[in-house]
């Protein structure tokens, strides 16, 4: 998820920009970036790192009059022409294509250095578009995506920028929220979206882009919001909006109510609460691309430069901590039952440190959402030192695990900011379903199967908005249990997972002891502790061992033990046991644990603001524990 700010108006351009940016580090930073006119010229600085390096940059570019640090401001002359308008752009990169350097850094430009960008978002056919730009002549500087829209302009510009980008954006696949300007046509900037947000502030005599509202409040509050296939052309003097037919379009103005905290969370009252709502949305964007509906197929870009390798894999050891152990437990299921592959699941902190018996044909497999857990790291190393091949799931680009693995896949979620790991670990269940069928097809999966996993998951963003609408019901229930003390979670085959993850979540935001283990263990010990004052959460859709898990319930009703149930639309028999029951829509059993952690996490999330609690930062923790 990358920020993006646009500016056009009578105002200096920079400081503008340069605040929009801060207002939107949030959205994740690797690197960032700024354009703007400066007479015939065009002023860029970019630099790795937070936005205060940027800002040196500046400074070091501008020895003369530095703009910052109580400084002079830097005037930059509007090009001579109509209006006299000041414009410029600015990004804040979270990598998804190309490694977070400089170079790759936005905003981007064309050969000529007059057509400048800036894109938040995924241009699924870039490699295509780069290929056919480079036979023609074009000279790429950076590895992103991006700079293919600034040589398609190029290339196909007819002295009107407004109508070389529709043409343009024709040729495009993916999502793409856009800003660029041309230096020959002053005092016009251009906006584009489709599948990533833009939103456009009305101020007085000037008019500022953002990929959200948190950069714009500060200068106004009438904004407009463009929707997907909208393009506007934007001058000093007014905006004209077009839709995905080329018609004008006339757009509501909004007033905005939130502060700038506010802004930032969208209006969630925390971090957590937003990203678990994002997760339709994530879950698409972990998918997208990623799959042959067709032939039944999942293709994994990131695994092209090892596609022999992995066919001769014949054993697979995951290896993860927390949440990501949890989700690689899921898989662990997934690709013994669908692609046939014995699979391992193994604490990155204790794999460490054993003496693991591993041979040429195995393949480690690390998750981590970071890529900087330190054991998880160390973990890799080890068993990169025994020559075998090592594969990751991780979601920051150019992350310390990222590069060191072999080959890898990126989740494309945006940040986590929330200590308390959600949308990650849904994305992570997407990705090693996406790699069970990809590997699954390579060896005893039928098209048929492979075509009905990738529909389902399809679907799951659906299910998933479907369970959020219960969110009313979930927190209703949080209140009867938030005192509680103690808290099991069980769970049988692809929801013991579930349950272990469903315990920590409640464990680490609210601190009240919970434990998650499958269901087949209560009677080996735990139900000793089960009494009235031990609630037990019980994950039991419609499965194949769903009778087994409605005994379990039986167990601990019989001894007073209060059950949540998470259970099956329509399921009517789980009353008859559960004190209270969560419905999720059915789905396949493998994908099952997508939909069941939902709830779960919105319960933790309920009680820990019940307690008054630090939802987005519990004490003791670290979003990523780079120490052992
Ligand atoms: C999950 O909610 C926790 N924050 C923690 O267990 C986390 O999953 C673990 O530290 C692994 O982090 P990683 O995915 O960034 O490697």
């Amino acid at each position: 998820m990358c920020g993006i700010v646009g500016y056009i108006g009578e105002n200096d351009a920079l400081p503008i920009l340069i605040d929009g940016l801060k207002r939107l580090e949030y959205r994740g930073y690797d690197s960032s970036g700024i354009a703007v006119c400066d007479g015939d010229k065009v002023f860029s600085v970019k630099a790795v790192g937070k936005i205060a390096e940027l800002e040196k940059k500046i400074n070091e570019k501008n020895p003369l009059n530095p703009p910052f640090e109580g400084g002079q401001k830097i005037t930059l002359l509007p090009k001579e022409g109509e209006g006299g308008f000041n414009i410029g752009i600015a990004h804040t990169r979270w990598a998804t294509h190309g490694a977070p350097t400089e170079i790759n850094a936005h905003p981007h430009h064309d050969c000529t250095g007059k057509i400048w960008l800036v894109h938040n978002g995924i241009i699924e056919n870039y490699q295509q578009l780069k290929n056919h730009l480079l036979e023609k002549g074009h000279k790429f500087i950076s590895e992103t995506d991006t700079e293919v829209i600034a040589h398609l302009l190029e290339d196909l510009y007819d002295d009107n920028i407004t109508e070389t980008l529709k043409k343009v954006l024709k040729l495009v696949k993916g999502t793409y929220g856009l800003v660029a300007f041309h230096n020959d046509e002053p005092n016009k900037i251009l906006v584009a979206k489709e599948g990533s947000p833009l939103v456009i502030g009305l101020g007085e005599n000037e008019t500022i882009i953002a990929s959200d509202v948190s950069a714009i409040l500060r200068y106004t509050k009438q904004v407009i919001y463009l929707d997907d296939g909208e393009i506007a052309e934007i001058k000093g003097d007014g905006i004209k909006i077009y839709d995905a037919n080329d018609s004008e379009v006339d757009k509501k103005v909004n007033e905005i109510e939130w502060d700038m905290t506010q802004a930032e969370k969208q209006g969630y009252p925390h971090f957590m609460l937003k990203e678990i709502f994002e997760q339709p949305e994530t879950i698409i964007n972990s998918m997208r691309g990623r799959y042959i509906v067709e032939e039944g197929k999942a293709k994994l870009g990131g695994l092209d430069n090892i596609a022999d390798k992995i066919r001769d894999i014949e054993k697979i050891i995951i290896v993860a901590c927390g949440t990501a152990k949890h989700a690689g437990l899921v898989g662990e299921y997934m690709l013994e039952e669908y692609a046939g592959i014995p699979t391992e699941i193994e604490y990155a902190s204790e794999f460490r440190y054993r003496q693991p018996v591993i041979d040429k044909k195995t393949a480690v497999l690390v998750l981590s959402q970071s890529g900087e857990t330190a054991d998880t790291l160390a973990a890799l190393k080890e068993a990169k030192g025994k020559g075998v091949l090592t594969l990751g799931i991780v979601n920051v680009v150019g992350s310390s695990i990222a590069r060191e693995t072999d080959a890898g896949v990126y989740n494309h979620i945006g940040p986590e900011i929330a200590v308390a790991s959600t949308k990650a670990f849904t994305s992570q269940l997407t990705i090693l379903a996406l790699l069970t069928v990809l590997l699954g097809r390579q060896r005893n999966m039928s098209l048929v199967t492979g075509k009905r996993i990738i529909e389902e998951l399809q679907v799951l963003p659906e299910k998933i908005k479907k369970i959020l609408d219960t969110n009313e019901n979930i927190k209703k229930i949080s209140e009867k249990y938030f005192s509680m003390k103690n808290f099991a979670y069980l769970g049988r085959k692809y929801n013991n997972p579930v349950a272990q993850e469903g315990a920590l979540k409640l464990k680490e935001i609210s601190y009240i002891h919970a434990e998650g283990f499958a269901g087949g263990e209560m009677k080996h010990g735990p139900i000793a502790m089960i009494d009235e004052n031990f609630p037990s959460f019980f994950i039991s859709p419609r499965d194949s061992v769903y009778e087994k898990n409605i005994s379990n319930m039986q167990e601990i009703k019989a001894r007073n033990g209060k059950i949540i149930a998470i259970a099956t639309e329509g399921d009517e028999k789980i009353k008859e046991t559960a004190n209270d029951v969560i419905y999720i829509p059915k789905s396949l059993e493998m994908l099952t644990p997508i939909l069941a952690s939902i709830p779960l996490q919105l319960f933790a999330y309920h009680v820990a603001v019940l307690k008054g609690l630090d939802v987005d930062k519990p004490r003791n923790l670290a979003k990523s524990v780079t120490v052992e």
